[in-house]
């Protein structure tokens, strides 16, 4: 035990202390509301607004846990503050085990923990409930690699990379593999995230009711470029979906233009048919990722640069000043005619 006599003249004399702490309480201020306004600044990345049943519940888990911890944290510190205030300039008579509040600061907080884990544990199997044997489910293979993503549809024969095309209203497999080392699947908008393990197989069950397009990420360290390991999941009404698939199982379309023609000469000639597959053809690679629709790609290099000619231009000459690392040498030895014709090339792929 150790206890601190006071002196008779106390310990908080001075004439600049009631400054000094008023400068101190607006400095902590400002800090709080920085640090909740920065901490408001959106991503692209919304983990607040599940679009789906399963992710709802489990936001519900989170909005509790967070409500019940700030109701603790409130009454701490206000018992805090009013020993701090009321024993500002003496100190309280000491008085030997006072059994009602011991029991109460331990009852309470097992309570909480007792509810928490219960509910945990129920939120958990319902996430990880398989869908209905009679239910018409859309199975995808979602495969890490580093730094990119393919998403095989086995039952429709497409195969495509970083852009998850979902159907609304109807309920989604995934089942996560990798082919390197650990990659995490997050798409908060789904409602939680999950490893994808080499040698191992884990599924995601869940149905979106809400059409968009959501951004995610891989959240497990897997390398240099894990931060560009990006992905976008876009959820459409199942007849566009329908469509979609048609368009995405069919074979890729031949080049329109000579120049066009010519970028495919070259890209299977080069090493590029030996990396990537373009349905249709030649090029059978499976080192990188299918392009057979590239075109209709949002961004190059799982998110690091958007789809644009210019951007597919830069990147073909030297994709390792984009993302350092990756398995795809630049192919600035080619000439500018023959870049040029790549990109005719692969932009056309539809
Ligand atoms: Cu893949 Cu981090």
């Amino acid at each position: 035990m150790n206890r601190r006599e006071s002196g008779p003249d106390g310990r908080g004399g001075g004439e600049g202390r009631p400054r000094r702490s008023v400068t101190r309480a607006a400095f902590l201020l400002v800090s709080l509301v920085m640090v909740l306004t920065v901490s408001g600044c959106t991503s692209g990345i919304d983990g607040l607004n599940a679009v789906t049943d399963r992710g709802r519940d489990n936001l519900w888990l989170m909005n509790l846990s967070f409500i019940l911890s700030f109701i603790v944290m409130a009454i701490v510190f206000g018992v805090l503050l009013y020993s701090i205030v009321t024993f500002r300039n003496r100190l309280p008579s000491e008085r030997e085990g006072f059994v009602k509040l011991e029991i109460f600061w331990t009852v309470t907080p097992a309570l909480l923990l007792v509810v928490l884990f219960v509910l945990a544990v129920r939120t958990m199997n319902s996430i990880e409930a398989e869908h209905g044997a009679d239910e018409d489910v859309v199975t995808i293979k979602a495969i890490g690699n580093q730094w990119w993503w393919a998403f095989e549809y086995p039952e429709l024969g497409i195969t495509t990379a970083n852009e998850l095309h979902i159907p609304t209203d109807r309920p989604v497999r995934i089942e996560l593999e990798s082919t390197d080392v650990i990659h995490s699947f997050w798409v908060p908008q789904l409602g939680w995230k999950l490893d994808m393990i080499p040698g191992r197989t884990n599924v995601m069950n869940f149905t979106v009711d809400t059409a968009g397009t959501y951004d995610g990420a891989c959240t497990e360290f897997c390398g240099a470029q894990h931060a560009w390991m990006r992905l976008k999941v876009v959820a459409s009404p199942n007849a566009d979906f329908t469509a979609w698939s048609a368009r995405e199982a069919a074979d890729a379309t031949s080049p329109s233009s000579l120049i066009a023609r010519d970028g495919e000469s070259t890209f299977m000639l080069e090493s590029c048919a030996a990396c990537h597959t373009v349905k249709g053809t030649a090029a059978q690679g499976k080192v990188g990722p299918d392009l057979t629709h590239f075109g209709s790609r949002e961004t190059i290099g799982a998110g690091v640069l958007e789809n644009t000619p210019e951007n597919l231009e830069a990147w073909l000459r030297d994709p390792q000043a984009y993302k350092p690392g990756i398995v795809m040498p630049g192919f600035d030895r080619l000439s500018d005619e023959q870049i040029r014709a790549l990109v005719e090339y692969l932009e056309g792929l539809k």
